[in-house]
């Protein structure tokens, strides 16, 4: 027998070293490497990824066009992060923290689209088909063209490729996958290499739209060599508070669309609910009448939100207040918190403060800054701004207040709900008119707004 040779693999860019290496000499990242059993490459090439074809080069005016052809599942919000449906031979990679929903979400997809009359295969390593069957019987995922396999041997699941030839296929998980080729164990680097490899020819010769759902580690990323992310179309996060119930898909790489779009699900008894109208959900726990809570006009996408920011700020004990944010980013505030006590006089030096998005969600763009202001500035002056304003813009160093894209948006969504005033930026009503019925203020400086907002 041939003597087993141990070698270590890093995780973020899978270079090999016969020894173990603090520091991977391939792309610099520390405590990367992990020891793998030798791996052995089939004669067939089971691990090259490249697709070969006998074509030759074309002109790219000669090459047809069209339209992409998609399956566009009934599961709305995931159509809308994939860029309007299922493209046939993709190859998907779906990340988020055990128990967040990712097998719930896989098979209502895989439900949804057996019943459109397409053959969909379940692979799962994780749980016995039974187990998948109870989560069916729940969920109302039942339809003869689901077929469900318990299996984690890659030639088994090849086998069962063949017999059912699926148009849609779910892989959960590729961690728990090996190819018996490679002697290393499920889930290491080289197993998840080949495998994910394996499943990108799979997909790309037969036509099959393939899921992959992929563990993350402690940091969030996914599990396994970070290359995982480059060989496949789209990688989807499924995130959310795990003492929440929405859930949250965000792409971070589509080669068949935006990624800006996310899809709003709520996990409930019967498994996930869309949420079509994503500001009703953030604003249902809104008190009214406070001091500290404002609504900012965000966008996620193409489409606006309506979310409440929260602040308070109270007296510090200690020499350096406090700054604490969760959904908004912490440099931001500092530099709001600096706006407002540099051009409004306010002292917040004796503060601590802490600014809050209610519902978990993230806002990353700058036209929160506003709101957050005047969160903070409400807080601080323990006056509640009235509870049927809504603010957006962004705040520039000198206390002015920057336009920002697609305001006629965020104000029919502010009309949509039944909101009074909107407060914000003047050079963003260039080009379209307001529609009737909602009250505009335009401002040009940080301090305009608070009048605005308090008077
Ligand atoms: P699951 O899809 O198994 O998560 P993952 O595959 O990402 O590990 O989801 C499991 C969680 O979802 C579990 O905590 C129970 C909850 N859940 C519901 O609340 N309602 C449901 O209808 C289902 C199927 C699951
Ligand atoms: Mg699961």
């Amino acid at each position: 027998m041939a003597k087993l040779k141990i070698k270590f693999a890093c995780t973020e860019c899978g270079t090999e070293t016969p020894k173990w290496l603090g520091k991977c000499p391939g792309c610099g990242s520390w405590n990367t490497m992990v020891e793998e059993k030798e791996t052995v490459v089939k004669t067939q090439g089971m691990g090259s990824s490249i697709i070969q074809t006998k074509e030759k080069p074309r002109p790219i005016i000669h090459i047809e066009s069209g339209e992409e052809q998609r399956i566009e599942t009934t599961l709305k919000e995931l159509n809308r992060v994939l860029g309007g449906g299922v493209v046939p031979g993709s190859l998907i990679l779906v990340g988020g923290d055990p128990g967040i929903g990712k097998s719930t979400l896989l098979l209502q997809t895989s439900h949804a689209l057996a019943s459109k009359k397409l053959t969909v295969l379940y692979i799962s390593g994780e749980e016995s088909v039974r187990q998948t069957r109870l989560r069916a019987d729940r969920l109302g995922a039942l339809t003869d063209k689901l077929y469900v396999l318990c299996e984690t041997n890659m030639e088994q699941i090849n086998d069962a490729i063949e017999s059912v030839q699926p148009d849609f296929l779910v892989i959960d998980s590729i961690q728990t996958v090996y190819d018996p080729g490679v002697q290393s164990a499920p889930g290491s680097v080289s197993q998840v290499r080949e495998c994910t490899a394996h499943f990108m020819r799979v997909a790309k010769i037969k036509g099959i739209a393939t899921v992959l759902v992929g563990h993350v580690t402690k940091e969030g990323a996914i599990a396994g060599p970070r290359m995982l992310e480059h060989m496949v179309d789209c990688v989807l996060y499924f995130e959310g508070e795990r003492h929440h119930s929405y859930r949250l898909l965000r792409a971070v790489k589509n080669r068949f669309g935006s990624t800006n779009e996310i899809g709003i699900f709520e996990m409930g008894e019967e498994g996930l609910r869309e949420v079509s109208n994503p500001s009703e959900l953030f604003l249902s726990e809104r008190p009214l009448g406070v001091s500290g809570s404002t609504v900012v006009a965000s966008m996620e996408g193409t489409r606006p939100v309506l979310v409440e920011l929260q602040a308070l700020v109270t007296t510090t004990n200690f020499p350096s207040p406090r700054r604490m944010s969760t959904g908004i980013d912490h440099n931001r505030m500092a530099l709001i918190i600096a706006v407002l006590e540099k051009r409004m006089g306010m002292f917040l030096q004796t503060q601590d403060a802490y600014l809050n998005v209610a519902g978990g969600i993230r806002l990353d763009e700058p036209a929160v800054d506003l709101a957050a202001a005047v969160s903070i500035a409400s807080s601080f002056r323990d006056a509640p701004t009235r509870p049927f304003d809504v603010f957006f813009g962004e705040i520039g160093l000198t206390g002015e207040v920057r336009a920002v894209s697609r305001a006629e948006q965020r104000v029919k969504e502010a009309q949509k709900l039944g909101f009074k005033r909107v407060i914000m930026p003047s050079k963003s009503l260039k080009g379209w008119t307001p529609p009737s019925g909602i009250d505009i203020i335009s401002v040009e400086t940080v301090a305009e707004a608070l009048t605005a907002a308090f008077g």
